[in-house]
């Protein structure tokens, strides 16, 4: 397939869109706040911080710049910038982890459709903490609804993604995420309006250093990496169709900050609330489900705002499965030379099983387990915590050490606003802080 018909993003603000887009999820609404709620707040949001900078974005420019110089998918990529060598597994893992991320977050994801509709038919007004966790607990136990709606979202990728790059992605993600960010913020000021929502803030902003253990350093890395899509060539995918005068340098800082600020609202929109209503930060995956309803109720207008709410995220959570679903989509695509249309249908397909699978286990109907965890908690733990890191290691030592400074150079180069001061210290930490900060953290939790 030659690179004029592969498409391109038609736009700066479409670039920025689509990755932001891909960025902010799940990740961000549902995961940030209950995986700091486990690990202790405040200690755990300085380590996730420093992450993001010191790691993240160094990653999120590496893949740029890998997708950008090739032009291709993410296993396409590195054959095509290091032939005849085994980069090329990078890519096939980031493949694999997109596969095994989609078989779980579109099930999360289907989750946000039960609540939009619970939402329209006022089901979640009146209702106290304790009733609410029954209803989120008998509605998971659900394996038909839990099943519905999965497979409702798959179908919403398959539809879009196989109207392409520009028409599908792009002109979707437009409108929806700056939606997204204005109710965030007005749940957030009703939510540290509460009484006692004063405790929920200190959890989320005053650290306690005594809680850092290695786990919860492992898991502050692997949520930088969920978050930002990053370790995994959807990055390196969306890369791929970016027009050479865009700035990528830009584009890094912009969809780092962005995400971060996101999960920050969504941490501030949701720990005063957990307080304020007596709720365990520490709940896990239900936070979300269990919390905001209760701030919906003292808010006048909440039954609209709960349907934007849910909407809303369901919306998020699409825009990253879109860029999910891409990186095997182009990697069927360009690898086995099929069409858009039928890579969309065997992704889907091959997803509906695992995926189906997974949401089974969870329901307890049969209760396989993999290293003592439920389907569902192997695939997060497995992707954001080892694969993702793995990835985004081999990924910086691959820009940093073979493909080198003068190569990347030349990749910014195409874009008319070059300056690129941050180069020098950029390579300087893809070349050295960040490969040996992520192998530190490994060799420290392996021993
Ligand atoms: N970053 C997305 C989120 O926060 C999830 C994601 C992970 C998307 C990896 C693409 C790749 O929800």
């Amino acid at each position: 397939m030659s690179n004029q018909n592969r498409g391109l993003f038609s736009s700066k603000f479409g670039i920025i869109v689509a990755t932001v887009g891909s960025a902010v999820g799940l990740g961000n609404i549902w995961r940030f706040p209950y995986v700091a709620g486990e690990n202790g707040g405040g200690a755990f949001l300085i380590v996730y911080l420093f992450f993001v900078l010191a790691i993240g974005i160094p990653v999120l420019f590496a893949e740029l710049i890998i997708g950008r110089s090739a032009h291709s998918n993410a296993v396409g990529s590195f054959k095509k910038l290091a032939p005849k060598t085994s980069w090329h597994l990078v890519g096939a893992m980031g493949v694999l982890a997109s596969f095994m991320i989609l078989s779980y977050y579109l099930v999360i994801a289907g989750w946000t459709l039960e609540y939009l509709y619970q939402s329209i038919a006022d089901n979640l007004a009146g209702k106290n903490t304790a009733e609410l966790k029954g209803m989120f607990d008998s509605f998971v136990a659900s394996p038909s609804r839990t099943l519905m709606w999965f497979f409702v979202f798959m179908l919403m990728n398959v539809v879009i993604i196989s109207a392409g790059v520009e028409k599908g992605i792009e002109r979707f993600s437009k409108f929806l995420m700056p939606l997204l960010v204005l109710l965030l913020v007005v749940i957030g000021i009703r939510s540290v309006t509460l009484e006692g929502g004063q405790k929920g803030l200190e959890f989320l902003f005053k650290p306690d250093f005594s809680k850092v253990t290695i786990d919860v350093v492992l898991e502050a890395l692997g949520q930088a990496f969920f978050s930002l899509s990053i370790g995994m060539g959807a990055i390196i995918t969306y890369g791929s169709y970016i027009r050479k005068k865009d700035n990528l340098g830009a584009t890094s800082f912009t969809v780092a900050i962005a995400d971060t600020l996101i999960a920050i609202l969504a941490g501030v929109a949701i720990f005063p609330a957990v307080f304020a209503f007596g709720i365990d930060p520490a709940e896990g995956t239900n936070l979300i489900f269990t919390t905001v309803p209760n701030v919906f109720q003292r808010m006048t207008g909440g039954y609209i705002f709960s349907i934007f709410f849910f909407l809303l995220i369901a919306v998020a959570a699409l825009t990253s499965t879109l860029s999910l679903f891409e990186v095997i989509t182009s990697y069927l695509i360009e690898e086995f030379k099929i069409k858009r249309k039928l890579a969309s249908i065997v992704t889907a397909v091959s997803i509906g099983i695992t995926g189906s699978i997974a949401t089974l286990s969870s329901n307890h109907i049969f209760n396989l387990k993999i290293f003592k965890l439920s389907i569902f908690d192997f695939l997060d733990y497995a992707t954001a915590n080892i694969m993702l890191p793995l990835g985004g290691l081999l990924i910086v030592i691959f820009v940093g050490w073979v493909f080198k400074k003068k190569k990347v150079l030349k990749e910014i180069r195409h874009s008319k606003h070059y300056k690129a001061r941050y180069l020098p210290a950029i390579m300087f930490i893809i070349k050295f802080i960040a490969p040996v900060a992520i192998a530190i953290i490994f060799i420290n939790k392996i021993l």
